[in-house]
């Protein structure tokens, strides 16, 4: 039986790097990657599954990290926010799409409006508006962006979004 303080060696790849490294079976990714790696730019919100603030993705699919046990990455790639942005800085062109139609206002949702908009632009690079709002609808933005944010994905898709 699995107790809760029992510990796992998982071996993943985070953000294009291999880490082994052993947790705790019952701490969540969300837990790992702000808490553990470092990782803040995934943030923590409802921490239930509804708003999608803690959305990354794990092998290219978009998940609620805070629903996700660490444990279950092992042997999978992990992207976060920060790996969107290149080595030396620069933001990719979905970034740069968000800054320059005012999607981002109190910010907080952005990291995880951001990784499923990469999660639809990798699989449809030309997606209607409709279903931008559809790849998005788990998304939630308290300051009703939506707009923008839409806008944004538009914009970074008709120039070729990485
Ligand atoms: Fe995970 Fe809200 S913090 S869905």
């Amino acid at each position: 039986m699995i107790e809760l303080t029992d510990a796992m060696q998982i071996d993943t790849t985070i953000n294009g790097r291999r880490r082994v490294f052993e947790i705790a079976v019952h701490h969540t990714l969300l837990d790992v990657l702000r808490d553990e790696l470092n990782l803040t730019g995934t943030k923590e919100c409802c921490v239930v599954g509804e708003c999608g603030a803690c959305t990354v993705l794990v092998d290219g699919v978009p998940v609620n990290s805070c629903l996700m046990l660490a444990v279950e990455v092992d042997g999978l790639e992990v992207v976060t926010v920060e790996g969107l942005t290149a080595s030396d800085g620069r933001l990719s062109i979905l970034q740069g799409a968000f800054l320059d139609t005012g999607a981002a206002q109190c910010g907080y949702c952005i990291p995880g409006q951001l990784m499923s908009s990469y999660a639809l632009l990798s699989r449809n690079p030309h997606p209607s508006a409709e279903e931008v709002k559809e790849a998005l609808g788990g998304n939630l933005c308290r300051c009703a962006g939506y707009q923008q944010i839409t806008e944004a994905v538009l914009t970074a898709a008709s120039v070729g979004h990485r």
